[in-house]
């Protein structure tokens, strides 16, 4: 006989849990309670009541596992009553769910654990608070928080001073104890793992938006909007956000009596130029709408997956949880005056006819909320009222899909933000270059230029260097451009094979397109080519060279040029191949020399020059890369060494 679920909240995030749960195929019915009236009828809905008279329908009903959705009852403890009536239970206790329920605590945790988390002082009045904030500098702005759970409005991110003192005046009547944090900027991150014990198996990561009104103004919401994939989170990260931050914390807790069992979600703040995070907030739970854009894209089976976790049998299950490629972007409609003073009853048009499709489609359209039946309506009844979800290759057709539904589906003075994910289809849609430099990347300045000027469609996901002291480092730094450097000093020709290994394994964490050699003092081997030929069988690393080649290769090109007392030289762009400055050419700049006096006025005319065509022919390079078809015909011209001869 199947498994029967049930799934206690009432948003959009149980109706996805539900949704998901309902996918197994050892499920046989998955219950609601409460759900809300927007949800298929397939989920049978329970009231919730009391914990122990829940505890006991459940027992009844012969209930194989029950998911805790929301962050209130674990923090009230529906985990502990529900256990010590013999149940099965996805959620932590009330003890651990503290991680969420207490800011302080959680805090206090991450400090033991040694977990990356802004600078903050915990205050015991507003008058207390008052001081922190007047007696400490902030020079980046200051953060203000109530210490309990507050629906993610008890945090206000103030630019100064001021700003802070009223923050204090507005929840300290609410809240008897306050977080005084630092702010930090970078980029958001939502990232959650299964837990049990010390085990955990991380999601990939999701991004939540959660300020109300769109280029994230107005106040901070639950969420307005979720993606994932996250364009720009490194492969690798996975595996540090488990060592770093989710095994050290699970361990802490285990240490103070708090085991945790369920969903751990870490809120992570990312400076991706500076390689570093910070944890802004743990909860025990999933995210609400982040559940709506991971659900979908997980694959296997959500319930043998909570049921591991709630009977602390994760060990030996996958580190990481087998995603899809797909991507997924749910936006979520809220009632007008959300969040201070949601308005409700207010008649949702074409809600039926969108949920209707629910069974038509792999996943469903929309997530319902805060929705009533009003007669044959469906009407608002609170703050967040549904959340429609798009699914496809790219965030961008994602995004679209998710848009699409509110041709047909909206209410009267609803709040959407319009641009959720629209920076993060941009940024997934261009071409990731690597930038290999040993110097000073005057070479790597140019392309930075280009490609603020738009004059060069890619983003650069990394620069590497083969010296610690290379300047070029120092640039990128400042340029908010991740960085990695293998330092050859450290192995010499001798280990050269050890080398390359290395900083292939490096390059796949960043996943660059290309790569793109601007002043790298370094021959690479066929195996280091090789790793980065596309399946047509190119190069794709890119090189530039000082001289018109075949002339003049290796070092000191212009030198050679100057001596020699050619009056025409130039810059050639070429595919890296084994043969040292050989590989096919696509495209060569000359200039004339005949005017200069010195080998280093020839060098100046000549950076001028590389400076100017290596993003103009990166540009034409990648793009048509980018587009497919157009290989064979540039696979034709390169093999015939046809180069292009670009003007000014
Ligand atoms: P929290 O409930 O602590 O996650 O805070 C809710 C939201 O407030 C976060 O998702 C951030 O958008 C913002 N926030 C919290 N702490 C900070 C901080 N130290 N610096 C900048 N923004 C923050
Ligand atoms: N979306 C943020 C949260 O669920 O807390």
């Amino acid at each position: 006989m199947g498994a029967k679920v049930v799934v206690v909240g009432a948003g959009a995030r149980e109706h996805a849990l539900a949704w998901k749960l309902s996918r197994s195929p050892h499920v046989a019915h998955v219950f609601v309670a409460p759900g809300n009236a927007g949800m298929p009828v397939c989920f049978e809905r329970w009231d919730l009541g009391s914990f122990e008279a829940f505890a006991k329908r459940c027992v009844v009903e012969h209930i194989d596992l029950v998911v805790i959705g929301p962050d209130n009852p674990l923090a009230e403890g529906i985990t502990d009553i529900l256990e010590s009536h013999g149940l099965l239970v996805f959620g932590p206790s009330r003890k651990a769910a503290q991680i969420e329920a207490s800011k302080s605590f959680a805090k206090d945790v991450m400090e033991a654990a040694r977990v990356p988390t802004a600078r903050f002082k915990v205050c015991d009045s507003a008058a207390d608070a008052k001081k922190v904030i007047e007696n400490e500098s902030w020079p980046n702005g200051l953060v203000v928080k109530a210490d309990g759970l507050a629906f993610g409005k008890g945090v206000h991110v103030c630019d100064n001073e001021e700003q802070a003192l009223k923050a204090v005046a507005e929840l300290a009547p609410h809240s008897p104890r306050l977080l005084i944090e630092e702010r930090l900027a970078g980029e958001e991150v939502s990232w959650m793992a299964f837990c049990s014990g010390v085990d955990c198996s991380l999601l990939e990561p999701a991004r939540d938006f959660k300020r109300l009104l769109d280029q994230d103004e107005g106040p901070n919401t639950g969420g307005m909007g979720a993606l994932s994939p996250v364009p720009g989170v490194p492969a690798h990260w996975a595996e540090r956000m488990q060592r770093e931050v989710f095994e050290p914390t699970l361990r802490e807790l285990q240490k103070r009596g708090c085991e945790f069992k369920g969903l751990l979600y870490a809120g992570l703040m990312v400076d991706f130029a500076q390689d570093r995070y910070w944890v802004l907030e743990f909860n025990a739970r999933f995210g609400d709408p982040e559940a709506q854009v991971l659900l979908p894209r997980m694959k296997g089976d959500l319930y043998e997956w909570c049921r591991a976790s709630a009977k602390g049998e994760l060990a030996g299950w996958p580190r990481i949880v087998p995603f899809s490629e797909e991507s997924a972007v749910t936006i979520v409609a809220a009632a007008p005056g959300y969040p201070q003073a949601p308005q409700s009853g207010i008649l949702i048009e074409g809600f039926a006819a969108k949920s209707r499709e629910d069974t038509m489609s792999a996943v469903p359209p929309l997530f319902s909320a805060a929705v009533k039946k009003d007669g044959d309506g469906f009407v608002s009844a609170g703050g967040r009222v549904f959340s429609v979800l798009g699914m496809g290759p790219s965030l961008k057709v994602a995004r679209e899909k998710a848009y699409a539904h509110f041709s047909d589906l909206s209410f009267k003075g609803m709040q959407l933000r319009r641009d959720i994910g629209e920076k993060e289809s941009r940024s997934q849609a261009l071409p990731r270059i690597a930038i290999f430099a040993s110097g000073r990347g005057s070479g790597f300045g140019a392309i930075l230029n280009a490609i603020k000027n738009k004059e060069l469609a890619a983003q650069v996901c990394v620069v590497f260097s083969d010296k610690n002291d290379a300047p070029v480092l120092e640039l990128a730094k400042r340029e908010g451009v991740p960085i990695c450097c293998v330092d050859f000093s450290k192995f010499g020709r001798a280990r050269r094979a050890e080398f390359e290994e290395r900083v292939i394994a490096e390059m796949r964490t960043f996943q660059p397109d290309f790569l793109v050699f601007a002043g790298f003092m370094r021959l690479v081997s066929r195996f280091f080519i090789d790793a980065f030929r596309s399946p047509k069988g190119y190069s794709r690393i890119v090189n530039i060279h000082p001289s018109l080649l075949p002339s003049f290769p290796g070092r000191d090109s212009y030198a050679q040029a100057f001596e020699h007392g050619v009056k025409i030289t130039g810059v050639s762009v070429h595919l890296v191949e084994e043969e040292m400055d050989g590989g096919p050419i696509l495209a060569q700049e000359a200039f004339d020399i005949s005017d200069l006096r010195t080998a280093s006025e020839v060098e100046k005319r000549g950076l001028s020059v590389e400076h100017r065509l290596y993003p103009k022919v990166l540009n034409w390079f990648l793009q048509e890369q980018f587009q497919v078809e157009t290989l064979s015909s540039l696979a034709s011209e390169i093999a015939g060494r046809r180069t292009r001869v670009l003007q000014n």
